[in-house]
């Protein structure tokens, strides 16, 4: 089939409907007419199925220093100091913005105005809000709410980006996206293009993201010749509950283990205190790795979490969704233990920024899981994420303001008026390859990585590379192979930025390389040239 091109033009283009584009949409329609594109439902986002919650200073027992310096010792290293500072500072102002929204995050009790705050690896004090155990949820729910009432915000869903264009300048004049429903192509022209479409769990077999997280915006900017950085840092969450079948695995927050949940064997013992005196509360990429040991040192499928010493009013309280899930399952966790593995969670990586958001390429931003701005390091800390988001959503706003005023930059569309877009409806064609690169990525660039695994890697993903792009020379598109082509793409990022570091740092661990560098750089790599600083 082929297809008709349509253009529309804004003077703000957001790509992704998480917690980063939703608050920023808001923001920028006080100033322009803002076009919000999102591959499938406006819900339909990583933040939707946050559960642990927004890390901040809210308490007279907590401090700036304090945050700064747990997310410093998270990230091992690589954190850049200034962006960190900057983030947990204006983060109570920015929270504050999300209940004068609506927002409710949980308070000690009815009648107290003060909030229950939750624990997290790695944190020293409690400073995590939630609204229950379905915090991303409540603040979806209440951003879309207020989008909608907004004008001048158009909601594009079930739209999917293609990739950026770019004029002759090399300037971004928006993208290019397939209509999921009809098989149009349209052109979204914009004066300033941010890209907000979160993480690529997808990449491997076991994620606990949703599955729209195939990189897309990640990918996208990579191909346009942006800066990428620090790709090796993919972080496992340590307890998703174990599920033979799907790739597609439900987390049991971290803020189980904050309550006093303990890890165990199959034989009822515990095992943290060999791996952290932090015991269960280690950072993250500590706790999955010392899962991920005992699982291959016993050749087993899964460890348990214990929760039961806590009473089950307590439990089904402040865990109803885990509770509820969990006991769909068989599992009534208080008093049976949860069977758990580690899954691909978080990007700590991404599109490198600057500290207004910037990329390297002229009027494209980026935000949240997509962007790389120097806040999580080697290995974010637990409940940054969000934070990151609506800080960073606040600093692309500022500094878009000098651009509005101006004029939409020269773009030459005579290349896409001439073509002839085949639109393949077909979803199932590239199962092979899907199922191959989740694999791939799973066995050689997961928890455990060495040299041998890396070349391995390598190889697979330079042929199914090779194969897909074949594939779209052809020009033909559908959601799944414009998908397929985003993950294969960070898979290859991943493996180069995971050959480039030679050591083993935060979420990176390559057993050919066990120790810590001293002199710990960024890892930036861009498709012309692929240099390590
Ligand atoms: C969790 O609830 O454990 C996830 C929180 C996060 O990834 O920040």
């Amino acid at each position: 089939m082929t297809t008709t091109i349509k253009s529309v033009r804004s003077d703000y283009l957001i790509i992704g409907s998480g917690i980063a584009g939703l608050s920023l949409a808001l923001k920028v329609s006080k100033n322009g007419s803002v076009s919000l594109i999102t591959k499938r439902k406006i819900f339909d986002s990583a933040t939707w199925r946050a559960q642990g919650g927004v890390a901040c200073v809210v308490s007279e027992a907590d401090s700036f220093e304090e945050h700064i310096h747990d997310t410093m010792v998270s990230g091992v290293g690589l954190c850049n100091k200034r962006m960190v500072e900057r983030m947990v500072r204006e983060g109570p102002q920015r929270i504050k913005e999300l209940i004068e929204l609506g927002v409710e995050f949980s308070k000690k009790n009815y009648l107290s105005s003060e909030f229950e705050l939750a624990l997290e690896g790695g944190h020293s004090k409690r400073r995590v809000l939630h609204a229950g155990d379905i915090t991303g949820n409540e603040i979806e729910r209440v951003l879309i709410r207020n989008i909608k009432k907004r004008e001048n915000i158009a909601i594009y869903e079930d739209h999917t980006a293609i990739d950026l264009i770019l004029n002759d300048d090399k300037v971004c004049c928006g993208v290019y996206s397939l209509s999921n429903d009809s098989g149009d192509i349209k052109i979204f022209e914009a004066k300033l293009t941010v890209l907000a479409c979160g993480g690529a769990g997808m990449v491997y077999l076991y994620t606990s993201n949703p599955g729209v997280s195939t990189g897309d915006a990640i990918a996208m900017a990579y191909r346009a010749g942006a800066d990428i950085a620090n790709m090796e840092f993919v972080q496992f969450h340590p307890t998703c509950l174990y599920n033979s079948g799907s790739g597609l695995s439900f987390l049991i927050s971290e803020a189980v283990r904050g309550e006093g949940a303990i890890l165990k064997l199959k034989n009822g013992k515990t095992f943290m205190d060999k791996y952290s005196p932090l015991r269960e509360l280690a950072p993250r990429d500590i706790v999955a790795r010392a899962i991920d040991s005992e699982l291959r040192i016993r050749k087993e499928n899964f460890v348990y979490l214990d929760i039961s010493v806590k009473s089950k009013n307590f439990i089904i309280k402040r865990f109803p969704n885990i509770y509820s899930k969990c006991f769909e399952c068989g599992i009534d966790i208080s008093k049976d233990m949860i069977p758990v593995v580690p899954a691909a969670h978080f990007f700590c990586g991404g599109i490198a920024i600057d500290e207004r958001g910037r990329t390297s390429i002229e009027n494209l931003y980026a935000l949240g899981e997509a962007a790389c701005s120097g806040v999580h390091g080697a290995n974010r800390l637990a409940s940054n994420s969000m934070l990151e988001g609506i800080v960073y959503a606040e600093r692309v706003y500022r500094d878009s303001l000098q651009f509005v005023k101006k004029e939409y930059s020269k773009i030459n569309l005579r290349s896409f008026k001439n073509a002839d877009f085949l639109i393949n409806s077909e979803s199932d064609v590239f199962m092979h390859e899907w199922e191959e690169i989740r694999r791939t990525s799973w066995n050689c660039l997961g928890i455990s990585r060495s040299n041998e695994k890396l070349l391995k890697a390598q190889k697979k993903i330079g042929i199914l590379k090779d194969e897909i792009e074949q594939y779209f020379k052809k020009a033909s598109f559908s959601v799944n192979g414009i998908e397929l082509r985003n993950i294969i793409f960070i898979s290859e990022m991943i493996m180069i930025s995971a050959i480039c570091r030679k050591e083993s740092r935060g979420a990176h661990f390559n057993i050919d390389y066990p120790f810590i560098l001293s002199d710990a750089k960024d890892t930036i790599i861009n498709i012309n040239k692929v240099k390590h600083f």
